[in-house]
């Protein structure tokens, strides 16, 4: 029950519904066609863009909450829990199954579960998004040295198991933003085309 909660959670998709809300668009039509926070900043401003990024990173760490609330507070549940939230928000059920990219639904899951992992990935995904104005580059940063972290850590195993297949999902999601960075032609923030 609370893993198909945190599925059902996770599938709320925030930049959606703040493209139908703000402008009457389907936020995946315009930009990068990605329903996340940085498609937002593109297609919609900062303040919608932050509060994208801030709603779906809660609905990650809530899904770990209900976990802790109405399951048997194993760390396999936590972890079943965060993983559909994550799931949820990359192929969501009310929407045809065309999310985002699950970076910022990570970040809640991951803040809750591995909080020292996650906020060291932070900083280096942050310089090198600060640096590169690659936001890509810094979410599969940020998505590729949590596990790194983990694994010096004294954190359970399913947490670092959860963090490989995260990594494993975000280098999916971001295959077409991989093939850009090679070329050159990935999009940078703050920059106009
Ligand atoms: O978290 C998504 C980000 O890494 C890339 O988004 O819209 O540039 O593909 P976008």
């Amino acid at each position: 029950m609370p893993i198909l909660l945190g599925y059902l959670l996770g599938s709320i998709s925030f930049s959606y519904l703040a493209g139908k809300l703000l402008k009457g668009i389907d936020i995946r039509d315009h930009g990068s066609g990605n329903a996340g926070a940085t498609n937002t900043l593109r297609v919609l401003g900062v303040g919608p863009a932050i509060t994208v990024l801030v709603l779906d990173a809660v609905k990650g760490l809530a899904a770990v909450k209900i976990g802790q609330w109405l399951g048997d507070g194993s760390a396999l549940l936590l972890v079943l829990c965060g993983i559909a939230a994550i799931i949820g928000h990359n192929w969501p059920i009310y929407f045809g199954f065309r999310g985002g990219k699950g970076i910022a639904t990570t970040i809640g899951v991951m803040v809750t579960l591995a909080l020292v992992p996650a906020l060291c990935a932070g900083v280096f995904a942050i310089l090198a998004i600060a640096v590169t104005r690659y936001v890509s580059l810094g979410s599969l940063l940020f998505t590729a040295l949590i596990p790194v972290f983990i694994w010096f850590m004294d954190l359970p195993i399913e947490t670092f198991v959860l963090s490989v297949l995260v990594f494993a999902f975000a280098l999916f999601k971001h295959r077409t933003n991989i093939a850009k960075l090679i070329k050159g032609q990935e999009n940078k923030i703050g920059v106009k085309k």
